[in-house]
């Protein structure tokens, strides 16, 4: 071996790189977005660990989250950590007061109840509060969409508390069934504490 190969390279002091070059490549950190099409993989990797690794069944199977993503990408958010989807909501829009089987695979663009259809946390990432802050800003997300009337969701009874503590008040047993599975419907009154606020004096 040279000497000359030996020796680390040291760029002289008055050589500068380009700026684009000289900056870092970083990823944020955590980064709140709406989700494309192209994130359908990443979000069906976390409903595998989470629901089909468990029943065997999904909320929402991959060319039923593309549908979703691609109508109404305004109703999902996405939780990044350092680039990788690690929490998602995934919503659109119904137009009646219960959900019935067909809302498990329509948008309706002329709704005013956003359905959401899933909420997951990646395994790995449970019990940090995730779940809870997504949910808190997806809520808020809805407030400024003016055709939102309410956000309605079906969960099976063991999520009730969960979702009673982001603010949701349960309607009753859901007419839907998938399987064995029996879900509580579970509603969100997004205008109606908008109304709230805005008389509250605060
Ligand atoms: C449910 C889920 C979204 C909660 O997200 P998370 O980030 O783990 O939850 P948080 O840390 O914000 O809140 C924790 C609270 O959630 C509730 N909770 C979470 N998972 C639960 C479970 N499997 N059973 C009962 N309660 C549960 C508890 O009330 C817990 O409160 P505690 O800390 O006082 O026990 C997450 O566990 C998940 O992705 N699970 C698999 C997918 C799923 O079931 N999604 C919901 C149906 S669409």
């Amino acid at each position: 071996m040279s000497v000359m190969s030996a020796v680390p390279f040291v760029r002289p002091p008055h050589v500068r790189l380009p700026v684009a070059q000289a900056r870092r490549h970083t990823l944020p950190a955590s980064e709140f977005r709406s989700l494309s099409p192209e994130d359908a993989v990443s979000v069906f990797e976390i409903e595998r660990e989470a629901f089909i690794s468990v029943s065997g069944e999904c909320p929402l199977h991959l060319d039923e989250v593309r549908h979703f993503l691609t109508l109404c990408p305004e109703l999902s958010l996405g939780w990044f950590e350092e680039g990788r989807l690690v929490a998602f909501v995934i919503g659109s829009l119904w137009d009646q007061e219960r959900l019935t089987l067909d809302a498990l695979s329509l948008h309706k663009p002329h709704g005013t109840m956003v359905h959401i259809h899933v909420l997951a946390v990646h395994r790995t990432f449970r019990q940090q509060g995730k779940g809870s802050i997504l949910m808190w800003r997806y809520l808020q997300h809805l407030h400024y969409l003016p055709y939102v009337r309410r956000a309605v969701l079906m969960c099976e009874d063991f999520l009730v508390p969960f979702y009673q503590k982001s603010g949701f008040k349960v309607l009753g047993p859901s007419e839907v069934t998938v399987g064995p599975l029996q879900f509580t419907e579970m509603f969100y009154p997004v205008r109606g504490r908008a109304f709230l606020r805005r008389n509250s004096g605060c």
